[in-house]
């Protein structure tokens, strides 16, 4: 009998709860995209990208001692500046550290506070997802077959594994076919870089259109540009120039034209770019029918497992109100929402006249919704081409300014890929700098298992895919058997990893796209 009523207070809770999703028309967008893996159900509403700065958060003496601190040589004066902030968002902003590390740094150095005494909260709820290892590749090892086989059980977890993932890497080739469009951003003359990235993206199976770059550099190349509607034509680089040095009235001679020479037409170049691609992806939207379009810098190289990371990534992390993603963002500012990804929020740390400058560095791998282009480069155009306000003028900065107006999600920069120095871990570190430096855009994407303590760390699986199969299979074995001394190889890695990211130049994309060439901006 009360098995009865049970189930009738089920059926009509249901039909309640079914009807109250019918009649919420944003609810049922976010199920249809949910069932094109588009999103995740399970995050609703709960982040918001309102500007946000410490005062709230930190106790008082800290904020005084901190803006009464000595200003870094270089850095932009303006009045009541965080100097604590300042020094850890320099140090942040380039390479993969975590904003752990970075404040680490700034306090060794003397400029910022102690871990032990607080974190500054660049990003809420960062034990999240600032977190490296969470960078680490998703492929498990293919099942033991040799000799030394491990216990039964674990060999058919780990063919259970296998097998699920390869399930998995099908049904990603597919979705990402038919959903994902993508763009590469070129320069007409930068040709070695088009091939390097094509021949990846074949190698991968994806199918890119070429959007050619725009080099301002030469003379009249800006009023050319203007003419050709690329750059608008009312548009003044000259009062954006003069308007700047009134806004670094107070800084040093030398930081103002660092910061003037950083806002050159590198930067004017690379933002008009992004903005045509956008347009580009945008007009061909509707003709391909592909919801999601992904436009690539062409620096960099995607993951082997790419297309299954971004599917997982949407599907199982990426809140339906989504509309547009980095997939690696240095010195991200804002909130953890899941594993691998934070809610952008504005910095209002920083005045608005300087366009909050700067967070969310980076526009290595940006994924749109179709839909949404349109309204974002809109929004993003007015922003850039903004006399007023000079320092939104590279679009990465600009773009996190408009975290309140544009539903913005990024991965931290600081889950890198530490594989690259798998196989001899110390015997070359020239040889593994060199190495990472060309995979230093690789770097950027994500693990959604955390290793399983019983198992082994990244850097030797990616020996196994470098040794023959008979040298697997024993190497492998053995590896379970010396659980500990892995681990410390992994750390050992990982250190690596953090010591090369501090190469100076060492994410410098030369001529090309991206806010490295910005680097000395930052301050
Ligand atoms: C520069 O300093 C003057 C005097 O302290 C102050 O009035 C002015 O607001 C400052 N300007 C900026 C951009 O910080
Ligand atoms: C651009 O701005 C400069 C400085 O404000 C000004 O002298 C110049 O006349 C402007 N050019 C145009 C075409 O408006
Ligand atoms: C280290 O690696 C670099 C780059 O691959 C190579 O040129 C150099 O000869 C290597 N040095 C040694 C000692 O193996």
């Amino acid at each position: 009998m009360g098995g009865h009523a049970v189930r009738v207070a089920v059926i009509c809770s249901w039909i309640v709860q079914f009807t109250a999703q019918a009649e919420d028309p944003s609810r049922r967008a976010g199920d249809a995209d949910w069932a094109r893996g588009l999103c995740s159900r399970s995050y609703v509403d709960a982040y918001t990208g309102t500007a946000r700065s410490f005062e709230r958060h930190l106790p008082l003496s800290v904020l005084e001692r901190c803006k009464k601190q000595t200003p870094s040589k270089g850095s932009w004066i303006w009045e009541g500046r965080n100097w604590c902030w300042e020094a850890v968002k320099r140090r942040a902003c380039y390479g993969h550290h975590s904003w752990q590390d970075a404040q680490r740094m700034a306090a060794e150095d003397k400029e910022a506070p102690r871990l032990e005494d607080l974190l500054l909260p660049a990003l809420q709820d960062a034990e999240r997802c600032d977190v490296p290892k969470l960078g680490a590749s998703l492929e498990p090892d293919p099942p033991s077959q040799g000799l030394l086989l491990p216990e039964r059980e674990d060999r058919v977890q780990d063919e259970q594994k296998y097998v699920n993932y390869q399930i998995e890497a099908h049904e990603a080739e597919f979705w990402f076919q038919r959903h994902v469009a993508v763009y590469v951003l070129n320069l007409p003359t930068a040709t070695d870089r088009w091939s390097r990235i094509s021949r990846r993206l074949e190698e991968l199976q994806i199918h890119a259109v070429r959007v050619p770059g725009i080099d301002l550099s030469g003379p009249g190349a800006i009023q050319q540009a203007q003419e050709e509607g690329l750059v608008p034509l009312q548009w003044n680089f000259s009062a954006a120039k003069q308007n700047m040095v009134r806004l670094l009235q107070n800084s040093s001679e030398a930081a103002a034209r660092r910061y003037l020479d950083n806002y050159g037409r590198g930067t004017v170049g690379c933002a008009a770019a992004h903005l045509r691609a956008m347009w580009q992806a945008a007009s061909n939207a509707h003709r391909l029918e592909k919801p999601l379009a992904l436009i690539l810098e062409d620096d960099v190289m995607l993951e082997d497992d790419f297309k299954l990371k971004l599917r997982r990534l949407l599907r199982t992390e990426a809140p339906c109100d989504w509309e547009v993603i980095s997939l690696r963002s240095q010195c991200p500012y804002g909130v953890c929402v899941s594993p691998h990804l934070t809610r952008v929020q504005p910095d209002a740390n920083e005045p608005e006249e300087m366009c909050r400058h700067g967070v969310n560095y980076g526009f290595y791998a940006m994924v749109y919704r179709a839909d949404s282009l349109i309204s974002i480069a809109n929004k993003l155009h007015q922003r850039i081409w903004d006399e007023a306000r000079p320092g939104c003028l590279a679009n990465d900065v600009a773009l996190a300014s408009l975290a309140e107006e544009v539903v913005y999600y990024a991965v931290p920069s600081s889950q890198a890929v530490c594989r690259v120095f798998s196989g001899e871990p110390d015997r070359n570190l020239t040889g593994h700098l060199g190495a990472l430096r060309n995979h230093a855009s690789l770097a950027f994407f994500f693990l959604l298992l955390m290793p399983d303590p019983s198992r082994l760390g990244e850097p030797v699986t990616a020996t196994v895919h470098t040794t023959t199969a008979a040298t697997v299979t024993a190497f492998k074995s053995c590896l379970f058997r010396f659980i500990s001394l892995l681990s410390l190889l992994k750390r050992r890695a990982c250190e690596l990893c953090a010591v090369a990211s501090q190469v100076p130049g060492f994410l410098d994309h030369g001529d090309g796209f991206g806010s490295a060439t910005r680097q000395t901006a930052a301050a």
